[in-house]
């Protein structure tokens, strides 16, 4: 089934990727694609497919490979991306992701419209929240904000935290435009981080974010060198099409370690050949607009050659490429539509 992929550059730097069917159901309980790991139980593996998809998205976007591991719970992205991810009832799985250098952590999380009903608010809400909640015309959904906002904020703050904040622990108070000023207790946070938590209807979703930031340089997150560019790709072009290839060299440090015991060539490589491929072929840097469907229904891995047969058609303001890729045995990877804009200095998330 085809995955359809949204990007939303909420600031420069800072995008939210969502990935749902594109038919708007769930995901049917036998497509399970061979990348997903054995540990993933069948009633996580819709949640986990969405959102996995979604971080490939904004690991393509941000040109950043490497393994996004799990800390318990809590991912952790690799060097580069700060990130979050959220998922809801095997319908959505979001991803929001930076690589702006003073941006110390981010949280991100998706509800139905209908998560909460008002009788939730003394569990959520502050005396202080209390009142704008209930002033205003659609007290519910309002809360349903606020309840989105705080999971947002614990996943934030969790590796940065001296406790598990509890719901009633962090303050927030409209600061216009969706968004909130948070405030905390002084013991909760170190000192010279600032926080702030967006709310934004998409849909039948309400989708909250909260970005951690400081100006003090030692607790900006490391400079890491440059992630390595994958490896090399080949594109001969015929008019509006163009095949691409590309090898998985047996040596790309990126294929160690993303599954357990298997070394598999990471899907947002493959949304990168894509990208790579339309660049070369129209001969100008473009970027990712957004990804209409994306199906992974093979795995690529060391030694194998990633065949790419593209498609090209302008649109009223972007470019689309219908891809399908292939293995060097003519093997099903995956199908792809994306759209492309032409890149500016500014990119990614201008
Ligand atoms: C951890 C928690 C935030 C997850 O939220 P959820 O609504 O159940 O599920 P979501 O789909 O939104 O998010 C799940 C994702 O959160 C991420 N996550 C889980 N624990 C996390 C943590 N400690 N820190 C950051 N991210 C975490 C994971 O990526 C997980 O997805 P995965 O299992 O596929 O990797 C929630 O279960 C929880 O424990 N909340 C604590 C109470 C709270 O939020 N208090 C607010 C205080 S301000």
């Amino acid at each position: 089934m085809d995955i359809r992929v949204r990007c939303l550059r909420l600031e420069p730097g800072l995008v939210l990727t969502m990935a749902a069917p594109a038919t708007g159901t769930t995901l049917p309980p036998h497509v399970r694609p061979p990348w997903v790991p054995e540990e993933v139980t069948p009633s996580r593996q819709s949640d986990f497919v969405l959102s996995r998809t979604a971080v490939m998205a904004a690991q393509a976007i941000f040109e950043v490979g490497g393994l996004v591991v799990a800390d318990g719970r809590r991912p952790v992205f690799p060097p580069g991306l700060r990130g979050s991810i959220s998922h809801s009832q095997g319908r959505i799985g979001v991803c929001l992701g930076t690589d702006r250098p003073e941006v110390v952590a981010v949280g991100v999380d998706i509800e139905r419209h209908v998560r909460l009903s008002i009788e939730g608010l003394r569990y959520v809400a502050t005396p202080a929240e209390r009142d704008w909640v209930l002033a205003d015309k659609c007290p519910g959904r309002t809360l349903t904000g606020l309840f989105a906002a705080k999971e947002a904020i614990y996943k934030s703050v969790s590796a940065l935290a001296s406790r598990p904040p509890g719901f009633l622990d962090v303050e927030l108070r409209p600061a216009g435009d969706r968004t909130y000023r948070v405030t905390w207790p002084a013991d909760l946070l170190p000192a010279g981080l600032t926080l702030d938590a967006t709310v934004t209807c998409v849909d039948d979703y309400v989708v909250a974010h909260a970005v951690v930031r400081t100006d003090r340089a030692e607790l900006m997150p490391h400079r890491y060198p440059p992630p390595a560019k994958p490896s090399g790709i080949s594109v001969s072009s015929t008019g509006d099409a163009f095949r691409a290839r590309r090898a998985v060299l047996a040596d790309d440090r990126y294929l160690g370690g993303r599954y357990p015991g298997r070394r598999i060539y990471p899907g947002a490589f493959v949304l990168d050949s894509v990208l790579r491929s339309a660049e070369a072929h129209l001969g100008k840097p473009l970027r990712i607009e957004d990804i209409p469907a994306i199906a992974l229904t093979g795995i690529l891995g060391p030694g194998d050659t990633l065949y790419l047969d593209a498609e090209c058609a302008d649109l009223p303001d972007s470019f689309q490429v219908r891809a399908a890729c292939t293995d060097q045995s003519g093997a099903a990877v995956a199908t792809l539509t994306v759209h492309f804009k032409p890149s500016g200095p500014a990119e990614p998330g201008a």
